[in-house]
């Protein structure tokens, strides 16, 4: 194997047609404010309203030269839903993954969600993504103001047999001092994984390794993967050794090639309600015996970050600018001394049970997964914050990925929602777990704190969690195809490059 100046494994990495892969997957549209538009598709006129709006749509590599230019002044995505390929006149039962195929209202339960009649998470009530609410497609639609967005989603909605607007979330970055916040005031997105790969056109890596000595990152931290856990048609991660390519990932047809699956999920997010809880929970550590847990000390181990991004494994204490302003700091670390800085196995600075130690335990293997296996359930997430005209504030959870059972619903289900998982005596996920079963039936919610005391081990505080301060309100399974694929799908049906329906 041969490595060039920057230790890029130049002979190995995959080639990537960044002209077909759309937008958003494998490079953020970056726009700070985006509209979630949630579609009917009008059958008789499906295939001409793709077609129209195929040339708006948003390549990678136009995406690329964009932010290199400055950022894009626009961006838009499409993405279609089991019904929106059969509206199109291709079957989604000839893709391989069943969570697409069912849609996410059916999936529902299996992600815990409530199904008590009266809940407003339950799907039933979902204003998108219920049984009866769920959309054939999605058009992401950004922009760098509001009006900008407003004026192009005009235009891509009207004309003769436009799509019907079924829901739409207003979503706008909120940005902090030292990047986005989400509605709870954290920083987000810090951590994302990176993708193997070189442009077909210029033969750059997508993400280049910054460190020659540590050629499975590209920043410090952040593991360079197969492309094909994100993208159709490429090699994945082998889930028993980190660094050789997997199995190619495979959509089922052909035409899935250089698309993704994306997932969107709304959360209300209840802002208050976890504000309250940090002040209760601080003052409940000094009732037994535990001074000096700030509320902000509290809500950071939900976390396992300080608000501003700083990870708690590296500064304990408290937010550290130099850590989190440094893009080679920040995603530095680990739980065990495989990658350290410290062996924080037992949880002591990070909660085994904190949100990003639940959503990815790094280098700590769980009982149902080894390191090489972690990497096999990780998501490109793109979430943006929304807020309603109700004033309801929420996250458009977003994240793409090869297959919805393996990672999205796995994460959300053998680890967020697990409070066995990843390890004995962990909790559910504070900020989106819930138990599987109905309440009075399932494992209590609650948190664990292991903070210092005369014990070496630390004293394990546990604190009932009974509120949810995120509701499911819907969302939806996505396939987002590649341009040739859409353009393929949007040819009338007798003149389909792969003759008759998909
Ligand atoms: C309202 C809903 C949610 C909020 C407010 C939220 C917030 C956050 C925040 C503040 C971070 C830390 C920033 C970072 O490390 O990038 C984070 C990380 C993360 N979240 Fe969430 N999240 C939500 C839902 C979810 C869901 C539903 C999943 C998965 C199904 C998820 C998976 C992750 C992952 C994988 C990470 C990165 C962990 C890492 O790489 O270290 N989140 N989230």
């Amino acid at each position: 194997m041969s490595t060039n100046p920057t230790g890029d494994r130049t002979d190995r990495e995959p080639v990537l047609d960044l002209h077909q892969i759309q937008g958003n997957i494998l490079v953020p549209f970056g726009t700070p404010f985006q509209s979630f538009l949630y579609l009917a598709l009008d059958r008789a006129h499906a295939s001409a309203w793709v077609a129209r709006t195929l040339p708006e749509i948003t390549s990678t590599r136009s995406l690329i030269d964009a932010h290199r230019a400055g950022g894009p002044r626009a961006a838009v995505g499409l993405s279609l839903s089991a019904s929106g390929l059969r509206a199109l006149g291709a079957r989604p039962d000839a893709l391989l993954d069943v969570p697409f195929q069912d849609g996410l209202a059916a999936r529902s339960t299996l992600l815990g969600d409530p199904h008590d009649p009266d809940d407003p998470g339950t799907a039933r009530h979902w204003p998108t993504g219920g049984p009866d609410t769920t959309a054939d497609a999605l058009l992401v639609v950004g922009a760098d103001t509001a009006e900008a967005v407003g004026a192009l989603t005009g235009r891509l909605l009207s004309g003769p047999g436009a799509p019907r607007l079924l829901h739409h979330d207003r979503c706008a970055t909120r940005p902090g001092p030292d990047g986005d916040r989400e509605h709870f005031g954290y920083r987000d997105p810090v951590s994302q994984p990176a993708v193997r790969g070189v442009a077909a056109d210029t033969g750059e890596p997508l993400c280049p390794v910054s460190d020659p000595a540590r050629p499975d990152e590209a920043l410090p931290g952040q593991m360079r993967l197969w492309p094909g856990e994100f993208v159709f048609g490429h090699p994945g991660q082998d889930p028993v050794a980190f660094a050789p390519p997997g199995p190619v990932a495979s959509g089922g047809p052909g035409w899935t090639d250089n698309g993704s699956l994306l997932v969107v999920r709304r959360y209300r997010q209840d802002v208050a309600g976890f504000l309250k809880f940090a002040a209760r929970t601080s003052a409940e550590l000094e009732r037994r015996g535990f001074p000096g847990w700030s509320p902000d000390a509290v809500s950071a181990r939900l976390f396992g970050r300080w608000r501003d991004g700083t990870p708690l494994s590296v500064s304990p204490k408290g937010p550290d600018p130099s850590v989190s302003a440094c893009p080679s700091a920040v995603n530095d670390f680990g739980f065990t001394p495989l990658r350290g800085p410290v062996d924080d196995t037992a949880g002591h600075r990070v909660p085994v049970g904190a949100h990003i130690r639940k959503a990815y335990p790094r280098d700590h293997a769980t009982d149902l997964e080894t390191l090489a296996g972690i990497e096999t359930h990780r998501l490109m997430r793109r979430g943006v914050p929304y807020t309603g005209a109700d004033g309801e504030t929420g996250m458009a959870f977003a994240c793409y990925q090869t297959s919805i059972e393996r990672q999205f619903e796995f994460v959300v289900r053998s680890w967020l929602n697990n409070p066995y998982q990843q390890h004995e005596g962990d909790n559910h996920d504070p900020v989106v777990g819930r138990p599987h079963r109905p309440v009075g039936d399932a494992v209590p919610r609650e948190f664990v704190f292991r903070v210092p005391s005369d014990d070496p081990e630390g004293t394990a505080v546990r604190i009932p969690m009974p509120r949810h301060f995120t509701v499911p309100r819907g969302g939806g399974y996505f396939l987002t195809p590649s341009l040739s694929a859409l353009e393929t799908l949007s040819a009338p049906s007798p003149h389909r490059p792969l003759g008759g329906p998909l």
